[in-house]
């Protein structure tokens, strides 16, 4: 059998996550010469599927396109030397992340205690917190100068994500950067008519995703934004730089945010 046709099977069986669909996760890993890897339930939390090939690619897409958006602006990874990964559920785009600024301290951090749980047992060099649904984070005011945080303002109510911003802007050290991805406009321009025009006449959407409890019960909703609403909020907490449309793994948008030096924007 071929590696290819070994991790379709291995899916399959994965999907039942019965301890011999853990074994050949467990296998499959092994065949990637990239071990060691989550396992298949914590890859399906943040992926959608637990295929391994394509965790891969878009751990490596994200870290590159954190990268290239930090270039857009004049930064680069080699000059951080805190990094705050918010929502880093399994690791997938921090593990790439440690090999791009290998001299960086990296701090993860997530609600889901199980992803945590395994990268704290399974990445050296970084450090991992749970967190609570809303602020604080254990950390004192301006400890990181990076913090990113993909694809989680993508989950977050209204409420939540002002709160979350107001806590990543006491975090964040001034002249620091905040780069959070959105669902924007490539990921809602295509739905009809009444749809779409839900989220322009707010500037944000919140859909409830009950099918998602099943497997990434973190995500079970999805916020969509509009590109006007997120410059105008977001400015009430940092400098916003720029604003990157589908810059993030070819679909959601990338807000780069600078913190100001006094605690205003
Ligand atoms: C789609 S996954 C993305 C995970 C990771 N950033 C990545 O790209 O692989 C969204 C993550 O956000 C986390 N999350 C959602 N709300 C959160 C919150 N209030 N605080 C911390 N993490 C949160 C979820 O647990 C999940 O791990």
């Amino acid at each position: 059998m071929t590696p290819q046709g070994l991790a379709e099977w291995y899916q399959a069986l994965a999907k039942t996550m019965l301890l011999p669909g853990a074994l050949l996760d467990q296998f499959a890993i092994g065949l990637t010469g990239r071990a060691p890897l989550p396992p298949a339930p914590l890859r399906w939390r943040v992926h959608g599927t637990p295929d391994l090939a394509s965790f891969l690619e878009v751990g490596d897409r994200c870290a590159q396109d954190i990268a290239k958006a930090l270039r857009q602006v004049g930064r680069d990874f080699a000059e951080f030397r805190r990094i705050l990964d918010f929502g880093c559920g399994c690791g997938r785009v921090l593990m790439p992340v440690r090999r791009l600024a290998p001299a960086a301290q990296c701090q993860g951090t997530d609600l889901d205690g199980e992803a945590i749980a395994w990268c704290a047992a399974n990445l050296p060099g970084c450090e991992f917190t749970v967190n609570g649904p809303e602020p604080p984070l254990p950390f004192d005011a301006g400890r990181f100068d990076l913090v990113y945080a993909i694809s989680v303002f993508t989950h977050l109510d209204e409420a939540s994500q002002f709160r979350w911003l107001a806590e990543l802007q006491r975090l964040t050290q001034p002249g620091g950067i905040l780069l959070v991805t959105v669902h924007g406009s490539a990921c809602w321009n295509g739905w009809p008519r009444d749809q779409s025009e839900a989220v322009r006449r707010k500037g944000i959407l919140l859909v409830q995703e009950p099918v998602m409890e099943v497997f990434a019960p973190y995500c079970a909703q999805n916020t969509y934004h509009t590109r006007e609403y997120v410059i105008e909020q977001y400015s009430r907490y940092f400098r916003v730089l720029d604003y990157l449309p589908a810059a993030m793994n070819r679909h959601q948008d990338v807000v780069l945010l600078e913190r100001g030096a006094s605690t205003a924007a």
